[in-house]
């Protein structure tokens, strides 16, 4: 199916109490998520209650991080995140996300043997099922390199490719969301990304500007996130910030999502 309408700027209304369009549930989500059609939006809702319970976070909690990633992305100049309010919708509360009309080219991919590599960085190589050689790659882009920043200091445990869509532009470049930011802002080092493909680089001028900048809006997201969580990132950007540079993958535990993509 393919949607179109979708302005991931529109500034949603949480207090919308309008008729509500359940357009369908998305398949390959692995929580209860619902593309859904309020007034006049087109939007990705999920609530609460079809939240699976998780060993590592603390149950019902995933919407507020979907929100508290919108808030961070926003007010600390990232702007890569569609905007995401909280809502009481047909089945209670939850999230809802506005809708990106994805591009035709994922700024994430798997690559063979015989494919063009361009200017993507491969960050995985695996084996296919008759033994070919395949690598994940990603974009080598400058937005790219701000989403792969916001999620060291969002602490995000899932940034698979599917989670980072293009939207082409008519009348500009294209643009680059993060979405799924539901599994965020552990007090513990959770991160698991494909965007590895940075490490070492140093940090520029602008990535230090985002980081003091998500330090200094860090406090906004107390009532979307526990104190210790909120403290976390104003942690994880000081460390950041006194590395320099994107960080290598940990070695102590597997640092990329399962599936990649
Ligand atoms: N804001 C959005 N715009 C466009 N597509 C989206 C958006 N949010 C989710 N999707 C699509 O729906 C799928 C499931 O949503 P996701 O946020 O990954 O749910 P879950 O938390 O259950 O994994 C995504 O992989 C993506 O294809
Ligand atoms: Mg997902």
């Amino acid at each position: 199916m393919e949607f179109s309408g979708g302005d991931p700027d529109l500034v949603l209304d949480p207090d919308f109490d309008g008729d509500w369009d359940l357009k369908g549930r998305l398949s390959g989500a692995s929580n209860a998520t619902f593309l859904a059609q309020v007034g006049e939006r087109l939007g990705v809702y999920k609530p609460v209650r079809g939240e699976r319970p998780l060993g590592d976070f603390p149950d019902g909690t995933l919407a507020c991080r979907e929100v508290a990633a919108y808030r961070l992305s926003a007010a600390a100049g990232y702007d890569l995140v569609p905007a995401t309010v909280l809502i009481d919708g047909p089945f209670g509360t939850g999230s809802l996300q506005a809708w990106v009309d994805p591009a035709e080219e994922d700024p994430v991919q798997v690559v063979g043997d015989g494919d063009d590599l361009r200017d993507r960085i491969p960050v995985i190589e695996a084996y296919g099922r008759f033994d070919e050689p395949l690598w994940v790659v990603h974009d080598n882009s400058d937005r790219l390199r701000e989403l792969a920043l916001f999620d060291l200091v969002a602490n995000n445990a899932d940034r698979k490719g599917g989670h980072v869509l293009a939207q082409a532009r008519p009348d500009g470049p294209t643009r680059i969301f993060g979405i799924d930011h539901g599994i965020c802002f552990h007090a513990l080092d959770k991160v698991r990304t494909v965007l590895w493909g940075f490490a070492e680089e140093k940090f520029s001028d602008h990535h230090r500007e985002l980081l003091q900048r998500s330090g200094e809006v860090a406090g906004e997201l107390s009532e979307l996130l526990s104190i210790t969580e909120v403290i976390a990132i104003e942690q994880r950007v000081e460390n950041l910030l006194r590395l320099g540079r994107f960080p290598e993958p940990v070695e102590d535990r597997y640092p990329f999502p399962w599936p990649p993509l």
